[in-house]
C-alpha cells in the first residue's frame, strides 16, 4: 500500500494554510482522513528546530546552517510521520516542504540549487510529492496580509529582493513540472479560491479510493 503524499506552498500571506484547512475538511465528508502536517516541523524534535529557525536571533543564523537545519527537520519528520503514513496508505497532506526549501533557501537566500538538490536526494531518496498545490500572491498583497496578522518571524522580515526571489522560484519550479502542480492565485476571495479547489479535491479523492 502506498498514500497520497500532498503538499501546499506558497509565499507568506497566500492563504495555503486556511486553505489546508478546507481541503482537508472536504475530504473528511468524503470520508478520507488525511493527515495533516507541517513543515519546517510535524514531531517534537522537529517543531524544536523549527522555533531555532523561526525565532529572531541577536546572532545572523549562517546561511548554510539555515539550510542544513531545514533539511534536518525535514529526515526527523520523514522517518517518524511522513513514511510511516504513507506506507500505511494515508493521504498525507504538509504544509510546506522541500519546494519551500529551493524557493527560500535558494531564490530567497541565493544558495546554489545543486546543494539543495544534493541535500535532496540524500534526505528523501526518490520520495517527492506526488501533488504541489501553490498559492500565488503579488509579494506586497501576501507581506501585508502576514503583516497584519502577527508580529513578523525571522523570515518575514527580510526585504522585498528575498521575496521576489522566493515567488519566482516556485513560478518557476511549477512551470518546469506542470504534471505536479496546480497554481492557484491567492489574491482572489475565499470563495473563489475554494472554487479553483474543488477540481483538485476531486483528483485527489479519485486516487484515494483507486
Ligand atoms: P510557515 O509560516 O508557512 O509555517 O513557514 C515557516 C517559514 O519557514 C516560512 O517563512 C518559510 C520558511 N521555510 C523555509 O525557509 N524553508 C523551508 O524549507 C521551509 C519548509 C520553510
Amino acid at each position: 500500500m502506498s498514500g497520497l503524499f500532498i503538499t501546499f506552498e506558497g509565499p507568506e500571506g497566500a492563504g495555503k494554510s486556511t486553505n489546508l484547512q478546507h481541503v482537508a475538511e472536504s475530504l473528511r465528508s468524503a470520508g478520507c482522513d488525511p493527515l495533516l502536517t507541517r513543515e519546517p516541523g510535524g514531531t517534537p524534535i522537529a517543531e524544536q528546530i523549527r522555533d531555532l529557525l523561526l525565532a529572531n536571533h541577536a546572532e545572523q543564523m549562517n546561511d548554510d546552517a539555515e539550510l542544513l537545519l531545514m533539511f534536518a527537520a525535514r529526515a526527523q519528520h520523514l522517518n517518524q510521520v511522513i513514511r510511516p503514513a504513507l506506507a500505511a496508505g494515508r493521504v498525507v497532506i504538509s504544509d510546506r516542504f522541500t519546494d519551500a526549501t529551493y524557493a527560500y533557501q535558494g531564490g530567497g537566500r541565493g544558495i546554489d540549487v545543486r546543494r539543495i538538490a544534493d541535500l535532496e536526494t540524500w534526505v528523501q531518496g526518490d520520495l517527492r510529492p506526488d501533488l504541489t498545490l501553490l498559492f500565488d500572491v503579488p509579494v506586497e498583497v501576501g507581506l501585508a496580509r502576514a503583516k497584519a496578522r502577527s508580529a513578523l518571524d525571522r523570515f518575514e522580515q527580510e526585504e522585498r529582493a528575498f521575496f521576489d526571489g522566493v515567488r519566482n522560484t516556485y513560478l518557476a519550479r511549477a512551470a518546469d513540472a506542470p504534471a505536479r502542480y496546480r497554481v492557484i492565485d491567492g489574491s482572489g476571495s475565499l470563495k473563489s479560491v475554494q472554487a479553483d479547489l474543488q477540481p483538485i479535491i476531486k483528483w485527489i479523492l479519485e486516487r484515494w479510493h483507486a
